[in-house]
């Protein structure tokens, strides 16, 4: 995780989409768009464009919608749902609202649902309030004009539901209580023949209202502070479990154990073939997506599982009677497709899995894309999958082979003959589906892993599960639950023992949904966490191995990985704050713990042309320090030294000053207004007021700062380089110019708005040195 030295303000982007909220009211936060963020990919009877949805009916039978996997509104008070609908003249369609959904086995039962829309010409609004399946429904005169395409809003406000078209009332009936459980599901309702065409869709409620868009996959789990995770990102480490999404909905204890122990995900499922394209040329991703919004809900890195296996192929494939052209064109589509589709969102993918037979002599793995592809099918894949996506690591993934020994052997040949071939591999996967009996040793599991990393390749543990022998009630004994918390400890300690083993991934959260008593009847309680998500004697020795770890690699800064605090230049100040991003910048996070800055913090010291710099924060991923005022101009060295050594040097560019607007959100610059509050696009400088701005890399001062001192409050230090700002390219006269009083490196002006309305680029020049364009918003004359 990124920090900030300052405080960090986050606020979300404020979409534009049409039709726009009537006056007083506003968005619900994250349903301006509903058919991008809609999940419509998981409902069935939808066709998703670009930006549009295509509901269309057959011949018999209405084609009724509801999203039950997309987000739903959770609403208190009143709200609004606005659409934009187009059809042919003379069509029936609907928008269908639910505020229940149906509890029976007649599909009326229990079901409260609104349909508004068109029906043969007139507006119509109809609901069911679940007991029979008798409509209750009313038509209106629709407007002049709007026969075919309109702009619906429907508003439920007070005990009224109120239909507006393009923006104006035109219908009124009473609300029966359909949504009184606060809550309201999406969906569309078309008659036979007919379709319909949803340009937008969107929430609205009052302003002021705390309404939300809520779904059980963007579930944010509670931090505890204390679990799995919390132990592995001290040192940067990725601990990981396979997910089923299903979960999500089903039960929440999954959505809260998943985010509160892990900071890795993998699809059980959800990403392999049969899944994806479950129908020739015809691509799903709606499971996968879940988990990859869940994540990124949770503050999760995602790997992809799997491109390329023997098993989980659809017939349509198996059975096609495909030829081998054929075939190759099927897996290349698929590959692009699928990699395209998650494209910068995955940490990795599982190109090939399991190519290399279950037993000995662990030849070639029988399966559908060797006979009609040949050997060649494995460099070819990675090569497919690189073209998708240059940037996704590239793993092979097997069974068996984790420890030393014949399998393993065919593993370490396959993966060698690729890389001596230039074939983009990054990494193999160690699945590590044992038992306490054949689990291998933890010395011959890291003799394996080194001589991967000898090939330049990463290790992850990526599907582990340690089964042990369960009764008829799935209970196993105190004396196997020991045995297995044993095997998970040596484990997690071969793997932290290796620099190059990066992760551990357990296949399952839960031992209530593992696969093992499927797969393996009579055993079972495999994984870390119980049915009842308690943590076994297994969580407690995996978690005090991944306590005991350290960093025993070498800091290591990322290409282009030094930039000025907050932003992305490359370039630098005298006493300016710089990030460096890498790995293994530090054995634990650290703060400093006041001012003056040390020059060691965690036993890290950071080096600029060989004097220590003052250091603001280290962790794993990042540190922050101080440019020494002393430093000269021209290229600089960085090095970063830890308790395992020193790594190498990188090079910046030290020029006499560097400004750099600092940004949150969608490039808003850190701007306070006159009042102190916050500039927003929201919240807007009124003409004529004060702005203070905050920047890093100042010029020369006035009123010299000793290095990694907090600047005075009096005097001040000021500029002494010619200094001044625009707004929108209109020049804001500028009344201070200098360094935060308090602060370490931090640079501020203060400037008068011109009277130039709008969301407009502000841009500062100290010295000839130009910064960033960052956004500020100026009212417009009241
Ligand atoms: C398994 C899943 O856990 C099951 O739910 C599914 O029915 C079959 O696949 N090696 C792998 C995984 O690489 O994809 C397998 O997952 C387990 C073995």
């Amino acid at each position: 995780m990124r920090r900030s030295a300052l405080c960090v303000i986050i606020l979300s982007a404020i979409l534009h989409a049409e039709p726009s909220p009537r006056p007083g009211w506003v968005y619900v936060p994250g349903a301006e768009n509903l058919i991008q963020s809609g999940q419509w990919g998981c409902a069935s009877g939808v066709q998703l464009g670009a930006n549009s949805l295509t509901v269309s009916a057959g011949a018999s039978g209405y084609n009724t919608v509801i999203n039950t996997s997309g987000p739903i509104l959770s609403a208190a008070g009143d709200f609004s749902v606005l659409a934009t609908l187009s059809t042919a003249p003379g069509s029936t369609v609907y928008l269908t609202l639910v505020g229940a959904l149906n509890t029976g086995s007649n599909w009326w039962d229990g079901l409260k649902r609104l349909d508004v829309g068109l029906s043969s010409g007139a507006l119509q609004a109809g609901y069911w309030t679940g007991a029979s399946s008798n409509e209750t429904a009313q038509n209106f005169p629709l407007p002049a004009g709007s026969t075919s395409s309109i702009d619906l809003e429907v508003a439920r406000i007070g005990a009224q539901i109120v239909i507006f078209i393009d923006g104006s009332p035109v219908g009124e009936i009473a609300d029966p209580g359909l949504f009184a459980a606060g809550q309201v599901y999406f969906g569309f309702n078309v008659a036979p023949q007919n379709s319909l065409n949803v340009l937008a869709l969107a929430a609205a409620m009052p302003s002021g209202s705390s309404d939300s868009l809520v779904a059980p996959y963007l579930t944010k789990a509670a931090r505890t502070g204390t679990a799995l995770r919390d132990s592995a990102e001290k040192t940067g480490f990725l601990i990981g479990a396979a997910v089923d999404p299903s979960k999500f909905a089903s039960d929440s204890g999954y959505a809260q154990a998943l985010g509160r122990e892990f900071n890795f995900a993998v699809p059980e499922n959800a990403m392999k073939f049969a899944e994806t394209e479950p129908a020739p040329h015809q691509f799903s991703f709606c499971a996968g997506d879940q988990i990859v919004q869940y994540a990124a809900a949770n503050g999760m890195k995602v790997r992809g599982h799997n491109l390329v296996w023997q098993q989980d192929l659809p017939s349509w494939l198996t059975s096609g009677n495909y030829s081998s052209a054929d075939a190759a064109a099927i897996l290349q589509e698929h590959i692009a497709t699928v990699v395209g589709h998650y494209k910068a969102q995955l940490a990795e993918w599982d190109v090939v899995n399991e190519a290399i037979a279950y037993g000995a002599p662990y030849g070639p793995q029988p399966s559908y894309w060797l006979t009609q592809l040949g050997s060649g099918y494995i460099d070819q894949a990675f090569l497919w999958a690189h073209a998708a996506d240059p940037n996704v690591k590239l793993f092979y993934n097997d069974t068996g082979g984790e420890g030393l020994g014949a399998k393993s052997d065919a593993v370490y040949n396959l993966v060698k003959g690729m890389v001596s071939r230039g074939i983009p591999i990054n990494g193999v996967g160690l699945q590590m589906h044992v038992d306490t009996t054949s689990a291998p040793s933890a010395s011959d599991i890291s003799a394996n892993m080194a001589r991967l990393a000898a090939l330049g390749l990463e290790v992850h543990i990526t599907e582990m599960d340690v089964r042990v022998p369960v009764d008829a009630n799935g209970n196993a004994t105190a004396a196997s639950l020991a045995a297995q918390a044993t095997v998970y400890q040596s484990v997690v300690t071969a793997c932290r023992a290796n620099s190059n083993c990066t992760a551990l991934l357990t296949w399952g959260v839960t031992d209530a949904y593992s696969w093992i008593p499927g797969s393996y009847p009579g055993f079972g309680d495999a994984l870390l966490l119980d049915t009842h998500y308690n943590p076994k004697p297994a969580y407690v020795s995996a978690k005090a191995a991944l306590d005991a770890a350290t960093n025993t690699a070498l800091p290591q800064i990322a290409t282009g990985g030094i930039v000025i605090h907050g932003g992305a230049f490359t370039s630098v100040s005298p006493g300016s704050l710089v990030d460096i991003y890498g790995n293994n910048l530090a054995p634990a996070p650290a703060t400093a713990p006041g001012v003056p800055l040390p020059t060691a913090l965690g036993g890290v010291a950071v080096t600029v042309n060989s004097s220590a710099a003052p250091l603001y924060y280290v962790s794993n991923e990042q540190a922050i320090f101080q440019i020494p005022y002393e430093t000269a101009p021209g290229p600089a060295l960085i090095q970063v030294k830890t308790p395992a050594g020193s790594g190498a040097s990188a090079s910046i560019t030290i020029q006499q000053a560097a400004p750099s607007i600092l940004t949150y959100g969608g490039n808003w610059a850190v701007a306070q207004n006159q009042d102190a509050s916050v500039n927003s696009g929201s919240n807007c400088a009124a003409p004529g007021s004060y702005l203070t701005v905050y920047l890093i890399g100042s010029g020369p001062l006035d009123n010299p700062i000793p290095t990694g001192a907090a600047a005075p409050i009096a005097p001040l230090s000021r500029e002494t380089l010619a200094t001044n700002a625009t707004i929108g390219g209109v020049n804001a006269p500028l009344a201070f110019a200098g360094m935060t009083p308090g602060f370490i490196g931090l640079t501020q002006i203060n400037v008068q708005v011109p009277n130039v309305p709008g969301n407009l680029p502000l841009q500062v020049q100290i010295g000839g040195f130009t910064s960033n364009q960052a956004n500020v918003c100026v009212q417009g004359r009241l």
